[in-house]
């Protein structure tokens, strides 16, 4: 199994990347499917979780033609299949995507109905009340959703919650059904807009995204288009918030800073300096890090998905902090790890009452999932001494050569399998 090691202790210096946003890619990459005309995707991230979604595509017959690691072709005329696997479903959540695509294009669709996951319970009640809203029957039995409609017709629909997930999977039904859908309470996440763009490149019409009220027009039919993915905001954030932990001075380039809004004042209200261009943010952490309070809400509040990372930082802050999870109930687990390299952080509820350590101290720890897994990195850049951290399968679902962009920017860090490797770096390092 392949773990990182990393010698903490050096600050990050220099500037970085961003890729493409994975949670757009994944949907933009179901988009896709609904045109019989070939759709090409730049700036997509090559990461495992897209990696899937291709073969969920390819799994139900669409043609899919990588032409770099960044670039896909994709072709749904010859889609002979509407019935998405579990196998896929189980990987990632997110190819339940193919159920609006399909719906909305053959009006018909059956995906196997996601579990629970890492970070805690995932309804997807407000996706199904969506497409009844549109018309369709939907069926769950035998651990399947089957969804299907002689004709989706446009209506209102209300989402009782905010949801990202609900919001994209109701977009693209309802830009193949008949006449006019309203959402309300829609998600104004970037990822929806940039959802709602490529659609739009591809013939559809909707506008309001990034609003709380989207407003599609159904089309008949979606033609052919090239599209490039925006930046990845909560990869972009990761690397801002390594830079602070470890008293570091980075730009990160290829981003939109709009989108890092929430990031960037937190940073600014614990003390680091920020600089803000055309494309890049830099992130200078020269002073002492100091406590703050902090609520994950939906965008343009500070995403859940920056939580862990958060913590971490706040963890190494002077005074003491409070970080309240209000989107998902179990996104603690990473704490227990944390503690282990000399953090104080108690959980009350949804609240993790972080108090300030002087710095941690390396240990091995477990990824427990995606974005716990990178801020237990970041804790490790930081730390005293080595930390070894477990289950970076599920950082590479969603960060690109986390290990050799932390490495240019002066980490020392590796990506190991072995004892032998694990015992070599320690050499080298020592
Ligand atoms: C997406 C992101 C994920 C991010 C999350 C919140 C992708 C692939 N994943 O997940 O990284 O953490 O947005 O920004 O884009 N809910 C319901 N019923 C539903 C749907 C959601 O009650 O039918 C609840 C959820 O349990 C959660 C809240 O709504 O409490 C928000 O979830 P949602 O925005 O749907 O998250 P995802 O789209 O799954």
């Amino acid at each position: 199994m392949e773990q990182y090691i990393i010698k903490g202790g050096n600050p990050l210096v220099g500037e970085v990347e961003i890729g493409g946003a994975k949670n757009a890619a994944l949907a933009i990459l179901a988009t896709a499917i609904m045109s019989d005309e070939t759709v090409t995707i730049e700036n997509l991230p090559d990461v495992c979780d897209i990696n899937v979604m291709l073969d969920a595509i390819a799994g139900i017959g669409g043609k899919v033609d990588r032409i770099d690691a960044h670039t896909v072709k994709i072709n749904g005329s010859m889609i002979c299949d509407l019935s998405v696997d579990y196998e896929y479903i189980k990987k990632i959540r997110a190819s339940y995507y193919l159920l609006g695509a399909l719906l909305g294009k053959y009006k018909r669709a059956e995906v196997a109905l996601p579990g629970g996951c890492d970070i805690g319970s995932r309804p997807i009640d407000l996706h199904l009340k969506g497409f009844r809203a549109l018309g369709a029957n939907v069926d769950i039995r035998y651990g399947l959703i089957s969804a299907n409609a002689e004709r989706l017709r446009g209506t209102h629909i209300y989402l009782d919650k905010v949801s990202v997930g609900a919001t994209i999977n109701i977009m693209m039904a309802a830009a193949m059904a008949e006449g006019k859908t309203t959402i309300e309470n829609a998600a104004k996440e970037p990822h929806v807009v940039d959802v709602a763009n490529c659609l739009n490149s591809m013939g559809a019409n909707i506008r309001g995204a990034g609003t709380d009220v989207i407003r599609i027009s159904g089309v008949e039919r979606l033609h052919k288009t090239e599209y490039s993915i925006i930046p990845d905001q909560i990869e972009a954030g990761t690397f801002m918030f390594a830079a602070a932990a470890t008293r570091g001075d980075v730009t990160v380039k290829n981003v939109i800073p709009k989108h890092l809004e929430a990031t960037t004042a937190k940073l600014l209200e614990i003390g680091c300096e920020i600089e803000e261009l055309d494309d890049a943010v830099r992130v200078v952490a020269s002073k002492p890090l100091h406590h703050t309070q902090v609520t994950t809400l939906p965008y343009p509040g500070f995403p859940t998905d920056m939580q862990p990372q958060m913590s971490v930082l706040l963890g190494i802050a002077e005074g003491t902090s409070t970080v309240t999870e209000s989107i998902f109930e179990n996104r603690f687990k990473y704490v227990d790890e944390l503690a282990r390299m000399g953090a104080s952080i108690k959980v009350e509820s949804n609240i993790a009452i972080v108090t300030g350590a002087e710095k941690y101290t390396g240990a091995r720890v477990s990824a427990p999932d995606l974005r716990a897994g990178a801020a237990l990195v970041i804790a490790g850049l930081a730390a005293e001494g080595i930390t070894v951290v477990d289950d970076i399968y599920y950082i590479e679902r969603g960060y690109e050569e986390f290990d050799r962009k932390l490495a240019l920017l002066g980490a020392q860090i590796e990506r190991v399998s072995t004892e032998k490797e694990i015992l070599k770096f320690k050499l080298k390092v020592s």
